[in-house]
């Protein structure tokens, strides 16, 4: 009898297994479920400020900011983590006082390094034979190179390409917030030489470039229900057969 239920249970479970299974993977395919995430993301402007991210989250997003792609893996790049809320208070009135800057749980900010020389190409380089054991000779050439390509770029030129890459990890940051069901709104608006000073980042070779408050919607963010106005699909990308 036991047996015979036994039975009855592992062929209703396979065969839920084969109703389903062609439509999990289907969805998957077509990149369905990503999709669902990304609509679900918004520019959060009205966060709820009891609620905070945990660490395992906080960490999740650290670990995002350091995957980013850069050019040539240089990561120009320091992001900070701002959770004292005396700071946060502070960075309101040069944040066009957007309310998001002091309700959410943390306020990320994505700075850029201020210089980068030979003395940074070479623990680039340096990481890399750690990390990976690369022999010096492989590597010669590539840092040769590195180090004559940005010691003929102008500071605003290594300024610039920074910023690009600070764009790079931000938007790495709010597609991994919305895979994790975290809220998060971009920022340009604020001014970034009041952020530095406030933050002290001078001092430390950096300069802000992008803020990023997260944390979680609050209920009445009215937001938060309207529907994304985009381009169609259609205008916006053109298929080159
Ligand atoms: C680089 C960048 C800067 C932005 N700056 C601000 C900002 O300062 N304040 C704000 O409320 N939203 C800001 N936004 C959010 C955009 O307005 C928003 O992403 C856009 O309207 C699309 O809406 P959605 O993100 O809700 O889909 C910024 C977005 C990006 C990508």
């Amino acid at each position: 009898m036991i047996i015979v239920s036994y039975v009855k249970k592992s062929l209703f479970f396979t065969s839920y297994l084969f109703i389903f299974f062609p439509f999990f993977t289907i969805q998957n395919r077509i990149g369905m479920n990503s999709i669902e995430r990304l609509e679900w993301r918004y520019a959060t402007k009205k966060f709820d400020s009891t609620k905070k991210l945990s660490e395992n989250q906080l960490n999740i997003l650290k670990s995002a900011f350091t995957l980013t792609a850069t050019s040539y893996g240089l990561q120009p790049l320091k992001l900070l983590v701002i959770s004292n809320q005396k700071i946060k208070n502070d960075l309101l009135e040069h944040s066009y006082n957007q309310q998001q800057v002091v309700d959410c749980s943390h306020l990320l900010v994505i700075c850029i390094k201020t210089t980068i020389d030979s003395n940074y190409i070479d623990e680039k380089f340096d990481l890399e034979k750690e990390v990976r054991g690369t022999p010096e000779e492989t590597i010669n050439d590539f840092r040769a190179f590195l180090k004559d390509e940005f010691s003929n770029k102008t500071s605003e030129e290594i300024e610039y390409s920074s910023i690009n890459q600070a764009y790079i990890a931000l938007g790495n940051l709010i597609t991994v917030c919305a895979f994790e069901s975290i809220d998060s709104c971009p920022m340009e608006g604020f001014n970034p030489e009041k952020f530095d000073e406030v933050l002290d980042l001078k001092s430390q070779q950096l300069k802000s470039v992008l803020a990023l408050p997260v944390g979680f919607r609050n209920d009445d963010c009215f937001m938060s229900t309207l529907k994304k106005v985009r381009i169609p699909i259609e205008e916006s990308v053109i298929n080159v057969d």
